[in-house]
């Protein structure tokens, strides 16, 4: 579902021609649907309703302010992965009770930037992690909150890049080691030890994976429950797929239909942390054909847009529909085309071969591009980044304005 459709011959955004939105704000560029993503965030929200759950948006999936601002008003908590991202939070007055904060490697200045700001819950992932926040902590003299990531050791059905739940990844930590550290948590007097964590990878379609993951965390509570300890919340993570192509995810409802029965007699907090099941179909990158280029084996259509925009084709050979966002008479062609950008690595594409009757100047939309998109962009071939738009109450706001040729250097020194 999202507010991207066609009227006529012409693509809108919400209730605005994707093609004025180029025109104003030139390309490439980034447009958001703000309904789509309220939406999105909402149908989660009451999916789960039965569990009054905090629904952390991953600030990774899509980072601009603008985004992060719309959905903490609409009473979402964040979920972060360095100081960088506690920085944005801030900066959008995300409260700290609805902050938890993953990753494998928290320095020390992230840990006490995040302890000092009041955060929810650390998602703790190794042994050596957990004790350097205890050492902080004590030297705050503060008593924090944490929750054990547990690598639940289940297939996520999905791109190795980006599944997270196998043992053979770097994340969380085994079954024994978190049943260790719960028996244990009374050596750490400054560390609340009061929640289990755990996400087993992205653009997982299916509840399956999930539900097998829950089931080995129910075992582990279950004997912590035995010995006498008791947890308050369970975080579950993001990973929802969504359609990029042809597939069928299941929706919030179908998820939550298999997901509360196991949690509801736990007593549990439940904590969610989505991030491209809110904004991945809430957007699309913007581009406009440069040249038509034909050689004897192939047809290329090259836009302004690249693989430091759009990373996902080049880098997990991720698919995104691509189509002109207005439909002109154009001659019809049985050549398929590769959609490529210009920078020098034949890496460069963001779709192969492709169905797409377009000519020079037109401008085409890479569907589906809202998560994943501009927060993986970068100034690769010296390219300054894209701009960002969000369409918000039938008006377009710029929320990130077009890098230019002095942003590219400005944190450079000539010796
Ligand atoms: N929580 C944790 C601890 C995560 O590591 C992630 C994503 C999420 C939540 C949100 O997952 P989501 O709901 O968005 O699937 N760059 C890749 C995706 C990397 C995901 C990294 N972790 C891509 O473009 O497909």
């Amino acid at each position: 579902m999202h507010y991207f459709s066609f009227k006529k011959n012409n693509l809108y955004c919400e209730n605005i021609k994707v093609q004025d939105l180029a025109a104003k704000f030139g390309t490439p560029v980034y447009i958001y649907s703000s309904r789509t993503i309220l939406e999105h965030f909402i149908k989660l929200r009451d999916a789960f309703k039965k569990l009054k759950p905090l629904i952390c948006y991953s600030v990774k999936a899509n980072s601009n302010l603008s985004i992060l601002k719309l959905l903490t008003s609409a009473g979402a908590g964040l979920d972060i992965v360095s100081g960088g991202e506690l920085y944005r939070a801030k900066r959008v007055r995300c409260p700290g009770e609805k902050i938890v904060y993953a990753s494998v490697g928290k320095t020390d200045k992230e840990i006490k930037d995040a302890i000092n700001y009041g955060i929810f819950a650390f998602n703790v992932e190794s042994i050596p992690e957990l004790e350097r926040i205890a050492v902080i902590a004590e030297s705050l003299k503060k008593k924090v909150k944490v929750a054990l990531r547990l690598n639940p050791d289940v297939e996520g059905d999905t791109h190795a890049y980006i599944t997270t739940g196998k043992k053979e990844t770097k994340f969380g930590m085994d079954i024994q080691t978190v049943k260790k550290i719960f028996l244990n948590r009374g050596d750490y007097p400054y560390l609340k030890i009061e929640g289990l964590h755990m996400h087993i990878g992205s653009q997982i379609t299916k509840a399956a994976p999930f539900v097998k993951a829950i089931k080995k965390a129910k075992e582990l509570l279950s004997e912590l429950k035995k010995r006498n300890i008791k947890l308050k919340y369970i975080n579950i993570g993001g990973g929802l797929g969504i359609v990029y192509d042809k597939e069928r995810p299941q929706t919030a409802k179908e998820f939550a239909s298999k997901i509360i029965p196991l949690l509801s007699g736990l007593k549990l907090k439940l904590v969610l942390e989505p991030g491209r099941f809110i904004v991945g179909n809430a957007g699309i990158l913007a581009a406009k054909v440069i040249y038509i280029k034909r050689t004897p084996k192939k047809k290329f259509v090259v836009v302004d847009a690249a693989m430091n925009d759009l990373a996902r084709p080049s880098l997990y050979e991720a698919y995104h529909r691509i189509v002109p966002v207005t439909k002109l008479k154009v001659k019809k062609d049985r050549k398929l085309a590769d959609v490529v950008g210009p920078i020098c690595e034949s890496g460069d594409f963001l779709g192969k071969s492709r169905k797409l009757d377009v000519n020079k100047g037109q401008i085409i939309a890479v569907m589906g591009t809202g998560a994943y998109g501009f927060s993986m962009s970068s100034n690769y071939n010296s390219r300054p980044r894209a701009a960002e738009v969000l369409v918000k109450n039938k008006k377009a706001y710029l929320i990130r304005k077009r890098e230019n040729y002095k942003d590219l250097i400005k944190k450079e020194l000539l010796i």
